[in-house]
């Protein structure tokens, strides 16, 4: 029997503004997911949130887009967005685009990051969650982990993995997808992948030669583009990513030294600016200065026989310490550069703008260089 891992989150509601999640909201979640383990749809569950974004972590046996636990999330979120409304929470459902139900959420406005393996002998694998970014975000973390040998000895060192890993990456743009080997592809990979608002990683695979199968990720990535699906801007795409690690795979500490640079990603402040990407504790989970600066979270677990174990709050360390004291230093200085890029997006990537109306506002008086 193989195990599924899904992780689906939703902004139903910030408090106050956009800042973390209220835990009447939680509470929600908490009864609906216990009765859905109760009736056989969930094997485990784990609700938390990262900022304003609400996250239901859940193992089950349906499968990936199964729809007795899309519908199941689905049904959560509407229930929470109820208790929002009720609460005056802010932007109360934000991330429901649609009324109506279809079976599946993905385009409905959750991130959605699921996958399904045979469980190993022992399973420890990470939940990494985001707010105030985008999915682009785990790119550079994603390749660091699977692909960078200065920050993943296990490249060198451990031959269950030093033939690499086979990326999935997504041009969310145009709505494909290509394989990539790496190391052999790599330069290729960076590429495609250093254009992180078009390409993002989706899944991770061993290669043939690994003793894990081939067909069966070992790392996947929600890549929900919210304002591509509703035409304009309804909220960000704050992002969630699911990494299992050990024996045949990265160590758990690699995984998390993927995070230790407070690397820029975009989003923050009205989902327009640059800013460095913070790891934090659940408990510093709140988006504050600027909204931000962005932040993630790392729930590790180990599972057994689709069963969860209580998770490890990985970057409540002061072994991050230091990453967030440089991640503040990054903030005071973009912050410095006010609406100037490459703080502010550039406006192809905001997701408000005014230059239209500006630009119509001065119409004439614009005079042609001669
Ligand atoms: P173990 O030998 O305890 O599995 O540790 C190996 C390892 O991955 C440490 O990073
Ligand atoms: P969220 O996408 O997390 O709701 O944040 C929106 C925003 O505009 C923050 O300034
Ligand atoms: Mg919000
Ligand atoms: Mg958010």
């Amino acid at each position: 029997m193989k195990t599924t891992f899904s992780i689906i989150k939703a902004d139903v509601g910030g408090w106050p503004g956009h800042a973390s999640v209220h835990p009447d909201l939680k509470k929600i979640a908490n009864k609906s997911l216990l009765e859905a383990r109760r009736s056989n749809i969930l094997k485990d569950f784990h609700i938390t949130a990262c900022g304003d974004d609400l996250e239901l972590i859940m193992t089950h046996t349906n499968g990936v887009d199964a729809k007795e636990v899309h519908s199941l999330a689905w049904d959560t979120f509407c229930e929470a967005t109820e208790k929002a409304r009720e609460l005056g929470l802010y932007g109360a459902g934000q991330d429901l685009l649609c009324d109506a139900f279809s079976g599946n959420v993905k385009g409905m406005g959750p991130g959605v990051a699921e996958m399904e393996f045979t469980e190993r002998k022992s399973e420890p694998i990470v939940a990494f969650m985001m707010d105030k970014t985008e999915p682009g975000a785990f790119n550079l973390p994603i390749f660091k982990i699977f692909a960078d040998p200065f920050n993943t000895a296990g490249l060198i060192i451990d031959p269950s993995i030093h033939d690499g890993f086979v990326f999935e990456v997504w041009d969310i743009l145009e709505h494909k997808n290509v394989m990539l080997n790496s190391p052999e592809e790599m330069y290729d990979l960076l590429a495609l992948i250093g254009a992180k608002s078009r390409f993002v990683i989706k899944r991770v695979f061993p290669k043939k030669t690994s003793k894990l199968p081939a067909n069966e990720p070992v790392s996947v990535i929600s890549t929900e583009k919210l304002y591509q699906i509703a035409g304009e801007y309804v909220g960000k795409d704050d992002p969630a990513g699911i990494v299992r690690a050990q024996s045949g795979l990265p160590a758990l500490g690699e995984l998390l030294e993927g995070f230790s640079l407070g690397h820029l990603v975009s989003g923050w402040m009205r989902g327009s600016h640059n800013g460095p990407l913070m790891p934090v504790s659940v408990e510093q989970a709140k988006c504050t200065r600027f909204d931000g600066p962005p932040r993630v979270i790392a729930l590790g677990f180990q599972v057994h026989e689709g069963e969860l174990t209580e998770p490890v709050d990985l970057f409540n360390d002061p072994a991050f310490d230091s990453v967030r004291v440089n991640a503040q230093h990054i903030t005071d200085y973009m912050r410095r550069h006010g609406p100037f890029e490459p703080h502010r997006l550039p406006m192809a990537d905001m997701e408000y703008t005014t230059l239209p109306k500006v630009m119509k506002k001065l119409g004439t008086r614009f005079k042609k260089v001669e």
